[in-house]
Formats: C-alpha cells, structure tokens, sequence
C-alpha cells in the first residue's frame, strides 16, 4: 500500500481542513475533483461523523482525500485567569439572558478519532496542535495513509520531522482560524509566510505543504516558486458554493464594515485570526484555557449566531480575505492555481 504523492497532484492545491463547519464532503471532494487534495476536518465532530463524512466524500470523488484530527491541549489552565474571564464573560451573557457554557478540558475524542482513520484510511491524516507520538504516525504509515504535522516554527518542524511525519503543513501567522501552535499557551511567531517557509526549508528534506492569507494565483506562484509541494487555502473556498460556511460569516466576509483581521483568544483560549469585530476588541484575554474558553463562549457564540451579530461571533479569515470569491470549488481552485 502506497502513501499519496503530493507532486503528483494535477493541481497543487490543498483545500484547509476547517472545522466548526465550513469543511463539508462536497467540499472535500469538489476540490480533489478539480485536481488539488480536499480535507475534512475532524476537530470538535463526533467519531462516528467523521466516519460518515469520510465516506460521504468517497461517494463523491475516486481521488484522494485528508482528514484533520486535533491533537490534545495541555491540561494546564490557570484556574484564576479563567474565572475571572468567566466573570467578564457574564455581563455579555445577561445582556443577552444567555447562559455562559462549562468551562470544561477534553481531548476531543483523540483515541476514537484515531481508531476512525486507522478503519477507514482517508489518504492524508494532518494533525494541528501537536505532533502525536512516533508510534502513531509509524503505525498511520505502515496503513499506506499518509501524515502530515502541521508547524508554525522551526521548532516544531524540527519535533515534527522527529517523530515521523512524513509531511509538514507549514502554517503562517497570516492564516484564517486556530494558529496550530503546539503549545496554547505559547505566543505564536510572525514571521510572514515566505520566510517561514524558508526557515524550515532550510531544516529538511521533507516535503512542505504551506498556507496563510493565500489568496491569489499570484501568491500561490510565490509560494510554489518557494518550494512548497502544494499550497494549502482555507479563507480562500469559505465563499464556495459546496463550504458549509454560516450565512452569518458568509455575509462578514463581504460586509465592507470589517476593515480587517485580529488575532484573538477570546474566543476560544487558542490564538485564532478573525475579523476584527466588537468582541475581540472588548476583550483582550492572555488566558490560554484551551478548550474551557471554547465551552465557555459557546452558548454567546450560539446566541449571537441566531440574532445575526456578527459582532459577537467568530468569523475566522485570513489576511487575505477581501479577495475571496463565491462560486464552485472548482472554479476557486482553477482560479488559485499558477
Ligand atoms: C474557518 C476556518 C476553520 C479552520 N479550522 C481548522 C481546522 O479544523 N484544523 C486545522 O488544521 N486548521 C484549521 N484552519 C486553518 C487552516 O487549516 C489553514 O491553516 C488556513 O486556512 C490557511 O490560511 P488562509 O485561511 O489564509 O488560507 C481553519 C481556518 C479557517 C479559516
């Protein structure tokens, strides 16, 4: 059993896995279809629908697929910084007779995730917030499915490489959604995307696929040129047709109001890149209570996603945004691809 190519891809385009549900089996495969590699994304899903997602996205396309699966957070919350941000938290959630979530830990189902891909053996399974141990990634290879780390320095590129992974996912701090920062409670660097790229190049042979604020055909060039396998767009498909992307985000995306993106943890504890929007400015936490804060603002997120505020809500994007177009996968990925 072979593992996946990446330079054999007819498009060296990787649709972002991107949970809370942009991600969808119609995406996946609309992108491999056009000849780049989809991705499902597993974080926050249950097993059993990432099982089924996996092979919805089989039904849909002959040609290979990833899967996303989060590697479990340190338990390591300051108690402190979180109540206090639950007591902040509070004034929103009575202003809006919502209640505020549990802040709870979990490691979102790691073991079981881990047992769906080792059954149903999508082609590519990439990993964001940590690396899993070597064994992991050995067994996952001698199963013909290909593993890819996701990393946001040498360091972790470094660890990464250690362990086995077979590729890198090199993340820029330009990127839409969750840096994948190994540790939450790390400030994550900002070296722009081409340097970075060229950092870790300098580290290994491994082949790298790199993504962050990649939003024209121009820049996907660039990055190629650089000596990525593939670059890997996420912002980039939220308005396609087949993205399962919140009518509410849908809209923030083209409102000319949002003037640009914050990196923020209020939302969730992990740094993430969204719109700048009244949330994030109104609270400015360090805390890196990951996933309580996640739990935590839920239930406001829920609420606020219901009344249509897109002032309260995560609308994960990446630099690049304001180039981003609705239309098929097919048509993006056509249009992204030098
Ligand atoms: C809405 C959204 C959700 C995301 N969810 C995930 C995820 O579940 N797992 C992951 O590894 N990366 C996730 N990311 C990050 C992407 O994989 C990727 O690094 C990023 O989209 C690339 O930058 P770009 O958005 O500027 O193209 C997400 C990004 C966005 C925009």
């Amino acid at each position: 059993m072979r593992a996946l190519d990446l330079s054999s891809l007819r498009r060296p385009i990787v649709g972002a896995p991107m949970a809370g549900g942009p991600s969808t089996p119609g995406l996946a495969a609309a992108v491999t279809n056009a000849g780049g590699l989809g991705f499902l994304a597993g974080g926050y899903k249950s097993p059993d629908q990432i099982g089924r997602q996996i092979r919805a996205t089989r039904t849909l396309t002959d040609g290979p697929i990833g899967v996303n699966l989060f590697v479990v957070s340190a338990n390591d919350a300051d108690e402190e910084e979180l109540e206090a941000y639950r007591l902040e938290l509070q004034v929103e959630a009575d202003r809006h007779g919502v209640e505020l979530g549990t802040p709870r830990w979990d490691d979102d189902a790691w073991e079981a995730k881990l047992d769906v891909v080792r059954a149903e053996r999508p082609d590519v399974v990439s990993f964001t917030f940590g690396c899993p141990a070597a064994g992991i990634l050995r067994e996952l290879d001698g199963r013909g499915i290909l593993t890819a780390v996701t990393v946001t320095d040498a360091a972790e590129a470094r660890a990464a490489a250690c362990n086995g992974a077979q590729v890198l996912v090199v993340q820029g701090p330009e990127a839409g959604g969750h840096r994948a920062t190994f540790d939450a409670a790390a400030e994550p660097g900002t070296s722009p995307l081409p340097e970075l790229l060229a950092t870790i190049k300098a580290t290994t042979d491994l082949p790298l696929m790199a993504g962050g604020g990649i939003s024209t055909r121009r820049l996907a060039g660039e990055i190629l040129d650089a000596g990525a396998v593939a670059v890997l767009v996420g912002t980039a498909l939220l308005l396609a047709d087949e993205a399962g992307t919140a009518p509410a985000h849908r809209t923030a995306l083209q409102d000319p109001q949002f003037t640009g993106t914050a990196v923020t943890r209020a939302f969730t504890g992990r740094p993430a890149r969204s719109l700048r929007n009244r949330f994030i400015d109104d609270h400015p936490i360090t805390a890196h209570a990951y996933p309580q804060i996640h739990y935590l603002t839920a239930p406001l997120r829920a609420a606020a996603a219901a009344r249509n505020d897109a002032q309260a809500l995560h609308l994960w994007a990446g630099t690049g945004y304001r180039h981003t177009r609705g239309g098929s996968a097919a048509e993006i990925v056509a249009a992204l691809t030098p």
